[in-house]
């Protein structure tokens, strides 16, 4: 069952085959399902650029100190939220940031694999990002996630259920 087959097993991947790209239906597939995700009354604030031109990668990779290995991934997804269409201020965050996960689950679930890369809150990162993407003002960019075929799974996360992280009926 993909909630424990897949839940559990997702680990951000940071080393990509070079020579695989992701098909067209499998980004749509992919794209699909992060929109999905919950949001805020429903608006849907997410929008995504995906980026697979080798030049527009590296200027996404000059203006942020921790996505080198974008340079061999498929592609870099940015996953923007539009200011104009959130339930009220704030809002495109966390709409962004369910549909992010819903897109790294897709990812794992199809055997591809991706690493969220924070481009929110840093706002030079977010002005650069704006810049090279020619993002209108009421878009703005909340991560972009790295994505491709694996060149090596990660291992395994030790187990992290803290049963001390879970409160009853008050703190
Ligand atoms: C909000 C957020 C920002 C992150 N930013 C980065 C990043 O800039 N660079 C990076 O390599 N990983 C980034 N990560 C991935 C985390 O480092 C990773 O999820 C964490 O170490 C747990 O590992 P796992 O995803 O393999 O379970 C980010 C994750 C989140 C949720």
């Amino acid at each position: 069952m993909f909630l424990e087959a897949g839940l559990l097993t997702r680990r951000s991947v940071r080393k990509f085959d070079p020579d695989k790209k992701i098909s067209d239906a499998d980004m749509a597939d992919v794209l699909k399902i992060a929109m999905y995700a919950p949001s805020g009354c429903n608006k849907q604030s997410w929008r995504f650029v995906v980026v697979d031109d080798a030049k527009r990668k590296e200027e996404l990779m000059q203006n942020h100190p921790h996505i080198a290995f974008l340079r061999e991934a498929a592609a870099g997804i940015v996953v923007c939220g539009d200011t104009n269409s959130q339930c009220d201020e704030g809002f495109w965050v966390l709409d962004c940031a369910t549909a992010t996960q819903n897109l790294l689950l897709a990812l794992h679930g199809k055997g591809l694999g991706g690493c969220w890369c924070a481009v929110y809150p840093y706002v030079d990162r977010m002005a650069a990002f704006q810049r090279v993407l020619n993002l209108p003002d009421n878009i703005k960019p909340l991560a972009i996630v790295v994505a491709g075929y694996p060149a090596q799974i990660p291992p395994q996360p030790q187990n992290r259920y803290s049963p001390d992280k879970v409160h009853h009926n008050q703190w």
